[in-house]
């Protein structure tokens, strides 16, 4: 019996395990056994993310160099029982290959060897509550978000049931992944939207914050490791299925990369209110000096400009920070030479209604950096806590 076959067919739902499984996978040769599958130790390839937890990976650690962002649509007639064997099935593929061990019945084993820091999160989206006939436990801020007069959104960027976030930093780990997760998730649900993207590859500039395609450094405001970050991320209190869970805004922005061209070089600082070299403010001298928005020039007018992305964006209160966690976007561009760039916007906060909501709604108020960006997409997801070796995400939740 294929794996598929026995996973999906009722041998989970008769209350199999997945040992039944691994005998399929047994029958096969171990890849790793030969000497050429070896991994070579660059201090890259080798490097693991843990995968059972309380919370789930790939939100607060170091964004790795590549990510996969799918979003699918739940077949007809799903179900909260369906929904289990799904999350077992994909929970078992995302621990098995984030710790260098090919999937079950992997076709491509050799490709399972390098997790590279691969991380899978799995988020919820508003659909994936009402399949399971859970609506009363979906955080309410879990929904479309409202209307922006920024807003140009496409359905082939927007929406979808379940996400399945696959970071790494080698490009071949996150394909290898995204194909096994995509490909055992067919009997279940359809791929809605898939957005790749990249940050600087591991190891080319450490401990430095990235840049992003209009070549400013992108992150530096993140709340900090420890308390500050703690508040911002993680819900810490309610039942099970809520305890250590947080929240995602997917939201793909276009970037006029023609239009910014024709900006000086101080225009386009004071559109974010930060220098493009040390993305220091323009108040400051260093990347993390402390804005001075009351400042005011020869001119009279302040330094950072009232209406920056900077001044319309910042928050103080840690409890209302969100953690930007995006990655660049590059496509195949125009004949003409236009170019299809911009950044896939991961946000992850607490609460959606007390923390995304009104930085977003300032920004599409008034904000200089609208004139060159445009957003294109946007999905919101709840991204329940992590499971236990032996458990499956979703698992709180759907048992
Ligand atoms: C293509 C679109 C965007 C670009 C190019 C962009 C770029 C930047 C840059 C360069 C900074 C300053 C450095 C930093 O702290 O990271 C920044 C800060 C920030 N951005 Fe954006 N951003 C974009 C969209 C958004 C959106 C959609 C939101 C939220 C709705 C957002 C929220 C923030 C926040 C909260 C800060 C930190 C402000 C502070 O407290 O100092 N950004 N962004």
């Amino acid at each position: 019996m294929s794996r598929r076959g026995l996973l999906t067919g009722g041998a989970l739902a008769a209350g199999g395990t997945v040992v039944g499984a691994a005998t399929v996978a047994g029958t096969r040769t171990d890849p790793s056994a030969h000497p050429a599958a070896q991994p070579v130790d660059t201090g890259v390839g080798e490097l693991i993310e843990p995968f059972h937890g309380v919370r789930q990976a790939g939100i607060v650690e170091e964004p790795q160099a590549h990510g996969a962002f799918v979003a699918l649509t739940l077949r007809p007639g799903s179900d909260r029982a369906s929904l289990g064997r799904l999350l077992r099935l994909l929970s078992d593929d995302a621990a098995r290959l984030t710790q260098g061990r090919p999937a079950l019945a992997d076709t491509e084993p050799e490709l399972g060897l390098l997790p590279a820091r691969l991380t899978v999160t799995f988020g919820f989206g508003p659909g994936l509550y009402a399949a399971a006939g859970l609506d009363d436990r979906r955080p309410p801020s879990v929904a479309d978000l409202p209307p922006f007069r920024i807003d140009r959104l496409e359905p082939r960027w927007s929406g979808g049931d379940l996400l399945v976030q696959i970071c790494a930093d080698d490009p071949i780990t996150v394909a290898h992944a995204q194909r096994v997760l995509v490909k055992d998730s067919r009997p279940f649900a359809t791929v809605r939207w898939v957005q790749q993207g990249f940050r600087r590859a591991a190891g080319a500039e450490p401990g430095r914050t990235q840049r992003n395609l209009f070549g400013q450094l992108d992150g530096t405001a993140n709340p900090k490791p420890g308390a500050p970050l703690e508040t911002a991320v993680w819900v810490t209190e309610g039942p099970d299925w809520l305890r250590d869970s947080t929240t995602l805004v997917v939201r793909r922005i276009s970037m006029n990369m023609e239009t910014w061209d024709l900006l000086g070089r101080t225009d386009r600082e004071l559109s974010v209110g930060r220098r493009l070299d040390s993305g220091a403010p323009l108040t400051g001298t260093l990347e993390h000096d402390e804005p001075d928005f009351a400042a005011v020039g020869p001119d009279g007018l302040t330094v950072i400009p009232d209406f920056s992305h900077l001044t319309r964006a910042h928050v103080t209160d840690d409890r209302l920070r969100i953690l930007r966690r995006p990655y660049n976007y590059d496509g195949v561009p125009a004949a003409d030479g236009t170019a299809d760039s911009g950044l896939i916007f991961a946000a992850y906060q607490a609460d959606i209604a007390a923390q995304f909501l009104p930085i977003q709604r300032r920004l599409a108020e008034q904000d200089l950096l609208n004139e060159w960006t445009t957003p294109i997409g946007s999905a919101v997801f709840a991204v329940p806590p992590g499971c236990p070796e032996g458990g499956w995400v979703g698992q709180q939740l759907l048992e």
